[in-house]
């Protein structure tokens, strides 16, 4: 057996955290994103306490959770290569601003309009749970009150940096059990 301290999940969602510092809009790039509810309607994300982004949540407390699809693939990684302490990457995307002007992309897949709820910190990590206010879905991907999911194409991402695409269904929750 092979051991060591990666937090070994594999693949994981690579989402854009979109946010406003200081007037400026700005997209980062992050993996280390999930689900922490249904009801109440939860995300938590990690962020290095030095990035921009970091800044503009703590400045803020709203902020976008935008999934990119595959065709988005060089501006995510690039997102997530500089800062926008550096450069501008409010131009990359097309903004559409929601509650109290908080940025998310035109046509991700979906976007999370979030608030930050607590916080903690460990090292040089802060840990952020917020609440999702509202979600977007792209028009395509919604139709007669259904997401359309096997439409949808995301990007995954691995610790071996590699990214991924959305792979096929391969069943069914709560019905393959049944099968035992
Ligand atoms: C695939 C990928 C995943 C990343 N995941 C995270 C992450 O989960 N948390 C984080 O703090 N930074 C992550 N980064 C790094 C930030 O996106 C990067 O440092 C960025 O330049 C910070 O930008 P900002 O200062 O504009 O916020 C990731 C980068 C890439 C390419």
């Amino acid at each position: 057996m092979k051991t060591d301290l990666k937090p070994l999940l594999h693949p994981v969602p690579i989402v854009l955290i979109g946010t406003t510092i200081k007037d400026q809009v700005n997209y980062t790039t992050i993996g280390d994103v999930a689900i922490a509810g249904m009801n109440p309607a939860l995300i938590m994300i990690s962020l290095h306490a030095d990035h921009l982004t970091t800044e503009g949540l703590l400045e803020h407390g709203l902020f976008s959770v935008n999934t990119p699809d595959t065709s988005m693939l060089s501006k995510v990684d690039y997102c997530g290569m500089v800062s926008g302490r550096d450069v501008d990457k409010s131009s990359l995307f097309e903004t559409i601003y929601d509650l109290e002007k908080t940025p998310y992309i035109n046509n991700a897949v979906f976007s999370l309009i979030c608030k930050v709820e607590n916080s903690m910190q460990v090292e040089h990590r802060i840990i952020f749970v917020a609440k999702v206010l509202k979600t977007i879905v792209r028009d395509d991907l919604y139709t007669n009150d259904t997401i359309l999911y096997n439409n949808i194409s995301t990007i995954l991402y691995g610790l071996n940096n590699s990214y991924y695409d959305t792979g096929k269904v391969i069943g069914t929750g709560y019905k393959e059990g049944k099968n035992l």
